[in-house]
């Protein structure tokens, strides 16, 4: 296997590849300071729902750092929760990771904790550690799903760099090509941003996987060929309706896959699903520059005056997932309930005070 960077702690600091300049540059980012890391979240240098999560939580240990112990202490990291929660609205791995990092800020502050900056790490810490264990429990769930001599088309970047550990959907191919399963993985650019293209076929490639590149557009057209036996995407928020948000362009993926009778499967953490949002109705999806579709590898495309509509995710309604591959089980339709048991199991990793 290849051995990838990921987000890495260590002496304080918070060690990062910027997955906005990969393939081209390897930029390894190493800041002690919350606002970098906000700064990165926002620009897509840390981008995937759970890497966000991680992130984020380190950078509020980083905040608390900054400072002495005491009242400003706890002011600075207040505000540090409010600028790291405002840099992406959709992905709820986000606010899930600051809401725990909240509690333990409150309950130490009051409690006039000298030692909150620990206290935060090792919440942090453990937040890393879920997050890698639930990436291998979804690979060795999601794996059988794929039969031998299978073709896999894929959307967006679900790999190890999304993730505090090896990746959703992406980790489940690649589990599955380990096993021999996987004959071809179809990887879709991802417009505007590329991230299938730099990302997902950069960490395919390194793994000798047979990965052949296609455009956004092209997927229908394959599917209807028949050289797709399953579709694989992640997700950045889950409804508890079983709804699912991620990458613009995933409903599409969806409809066709339903339209040619191939399974859609929805790979990601129990902690990407948010069952305070009824439905996918309720789910914000961030809105992103119109220069990310005006411009095109820093070069203008379009004439001045277009105006342009760049939405990053879409909302797959759940009555086109076959199944949701989470570390806590493979979840198929009626999803409600069964959601809903396994938030109740959701695994917490033991903290080290
Ligand atoms: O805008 P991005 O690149 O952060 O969007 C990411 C996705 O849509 C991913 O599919 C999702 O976050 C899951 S990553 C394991």
């Amino acid at each position: 296997m290849v051995n990838r960077p990921r987000l890495e702690w260590s002496d304080g600091k918070l060690r990062y590849l910027d997955q906005s300049r990969l393939p081209h540059e390897s930029v390894l980012i190493e800041t002690d300071d919350h606002r970098v890391v906000a700064r990165s979240i926002r620009t897509l240098g840390i981008r995937g729902a759970p890497a966000i999560g991680v992130a984020a939580a380190y950078a509020v240990v980083l905040a608390a750092r900054a400072c002495g112990a005491g009242p400003e202490q706890a002011r600075h990291c207040r505000d540090a929760i409010t600028h790291l929660s405002e840099t992406r609205p959709t992905a709820v791995n986000l606010f899930v990771s600051l809401e725990r990092m909240r509690e333990q800020l409150e309950a130490g502050a009051s409690a006039g904790d000298a030692d909150l900056s620990r206290r935060l790490e090792a919440i942090a810490v453990a937040i890393h550690r879920e997050d890698q264990d639930a990436c291998a429990r979804i690979a060795a769930l999601g794996a059988p799903l794929i039969p031998p001599g299978s073709s896999v088309l894929t959307h967006c970047h679900t790999g190890a760099l999304a993730t505090g550990g090896g990746g959703t959907a992406l980790n489940v191919i690649l589990e599955a090509f380990r096993r021999g399963s996987v004959r071809t993985v179809y990887v879709d650019e991802t417009r505007p941003l590329l991230q299938g293209a730099r990302l997902t076929a950069w960490e395919l490639v390194q793994e000798g996987v047979d990965t052949v590149l296609i455009t956004d557009s092209t997927a229908g057209h394959l599917l209807k060929l028949g050289r797709v036996d399953s579709v694989w995407v992640g997700a950045d928020r889950i409804a508890a309706n079983g709804d699912v948000a991620n990458k613009i362009g995933t409903y599409t993926l969806a409809v066709l896959a339903a339209r040619h009778n191939v399974p859609m499967y929805v790979a990601a953490p129990v902690s990407t699903v948010d069952l305070l949002t009824v439905s996918g109705d309720g789910i914000t999806l961030e809105e992103r520059g119109s220069d990310e579709v005006t411009s095109f590898g820093g070069v203008q495309v379009a004439p001045d005056g277009v105006r342009a509509y760049v939405p990053a995710f879409d909302v797959t309604p759940h009555t086109l997932v076959t199944a949701l591959v989470t570390d806590a089980g493979v979840v198929r339709p009626p999803f409600g309930e069964t959601l809903r048991d396994l938030i109740g199991q959701r695994p917490r990793a033991e903290v080290n005070r």
